[in-house]
């Protein structure tokens, strides 16, 4: 690794309570009133169970310490008006004009989970929105899902409700609607779900054929382990059209296979010989492997067997790249050069093409890692990867 490497970004999550007073000041400036409180919902990555929530699958999402926080408080009037540190477009309109088809930009998300949550029941009223965020935006962790969460939690303890687990399970439908009808995402799931039930120190085992969850210990710290997310930069984007072609073939699978999901598929073997066309056959193929590797880590993570788990994790990488063909040189490239330095596994993370990818590194290689990724970055005369490393972290409060 040549020692000329530029030093490369390490993104900070900052200090929570410094963020939320800091961000509840400037709403007070902006409004003339102090916000009814700052609410906050992290970013997440996924260690493993890629492209099967939608699919009724297992995956493994943890919360990042990165958050997007939100400050919020009621207005005399019905107006809803959302700024955002991030971005210089301000909105300002009736709560329909958040609804579908008429929300644009990232009003979409937070203007649509509060129109959504009006379609739900809930009394939104006028509301005013500022928002702050240490997620990066785009890069695969769910900027839009913290978005949405943190903006739900809002409305939820602006109308008295506890923040129980029934009440977040009922968020997720909120926020989820929001992302598909009003954004345009297609998503599936995941990421509100982890961004409302994560907990420090753990990753979620979430089953998404019921939405059932139990919290499994994640201390890869207690092995001298990193996980070190790298972001590589490369644009990802879940609406135009990749990510629905995916769920698609999942259908056309599904359909073929006479089953609601492809997770209720019992015989694989015979599932994938029946199934004709190749592409659909792959998709599936890598549908079925990935959920087992999930069943596989969760049992790897209990016998502390972390060399067997970061092969899991390389493995579903390569269906990803193969089978499902969400990868990209960019993401390829990171996982090959950390796997040469060190890490025990490596894989991109969150929907693809583009975005983040994982690695687990022993505490010493980290830098080596870093440095490493960043010479090749370099060396191909693509943007510098920006790099974060992710304790486990409470989900949205
Ligand atoms: P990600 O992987 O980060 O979720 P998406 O493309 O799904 O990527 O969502 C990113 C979009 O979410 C942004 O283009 C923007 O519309 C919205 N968004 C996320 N965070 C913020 C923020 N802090 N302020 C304004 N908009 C945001
Ligand atoms: C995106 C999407 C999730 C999930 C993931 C792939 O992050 O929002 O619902 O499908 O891609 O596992």
């Amino acid at each position: 690794v040549p020692s000329t490497v530029t030093p490369v970004e390490n993104l900070d999550p900052g200090q929570p309570d410094a963020i939320a007073d800091r961000l509840a000041a400037e709403f007070t400036d902006l409004h003339g009133r102090a916000p009814l409180g700052v609410f906050t919902a992290p970013g997440r990555v996924n260690l493993i169970g890629e492209h099967v929530d939608y699919n009724g699958g297992l995956c493994l999402p943890m919360a990042l310490p990165h958050a997007t926080y939100a400050a919020v408080g009621r207005r005399e009037d019905d107006t809803v008006t959302l700024r955002s540190k991030q971005s210089a477009d301000t909105f300002a309109g009736p709560l329909e004009s958040f609804g579908p088809g008429r929300a644009t930009g990232w009003a979409a998300y937070a203007g649509g989970v509060l129109w959504s949550l009006a379609q739900d029941g809930w009394d939104v009223g006028g509301l005013d929105v500022v928002v702050d965020s240490r997620v990066p935006v785009g890069a695969g962790l769910s900027s839009s899902a913290a978005l949405e969460c943190a903006v739900a939690i809002a409305v939820a303890e602006a109308a008295g409700s506890t923040l129980d687990d029934d009440l977040r399970g009922r968020l997720v439908k909120a926020c989820m609607r929001a992302e598909q009808d009003v954004a345009g995402a297609p998503t599936g799931g995941m990421d509100q779900t982890i961004a409302l039930f994560g907990r420090a120190a753990s990753a979620l085992l979430l089953d998404c054929r019921d939405w059932s969850s139990r919290q499994v210990t994640w201390d890869p710290a207690s092995a001298g382990l990193t996980l070190l997310v790298v972001d590589t930069r490369a644009s990802h984007s879940l609406t135009d059209g990749g990510y629905e072609a995916r769920r698609r073939d999942c259908e056309t699978a599904s359909g073929i296979l006479g089953v609601a999901l492809l997770r209720d598929v019992t015989d694989q073997a015979a599932a994938l010989e029946s199934l004709e066309d190749e592409q659909v056959r792959r998709r599936t193929r890598h549908v079925f492997t990935e959920i087992d590797r999930v069943e596989e880590a969760v049992d790897l993570l209990g016998a502390g067997d972390f060399e067997a788990l970061g092969r899991a994790f390389t493995a579903s990488h390569v269906s990803l790249r193969d089978d499902y063909e969400v990868s990209c040189d960019e993401l390829d490239a990171v996982v090959e050069v950390a796997l040469e330095h060190g890490a025990l596994g490596a894989r991109m993370t969150g929907g693809g093409f583009g975005g983040s990818a994982i690695a687990l590194v022993p505490d010493e290689r980290v830098d080596e890692v870093r440095a490493a990724v960043a010479a090749t970055y370099d060396g191909r005369g693509w943007d510098a990867p920006a790099f974060l490393t992710a304790p486990p972290s409470p989900g949205a409060r």
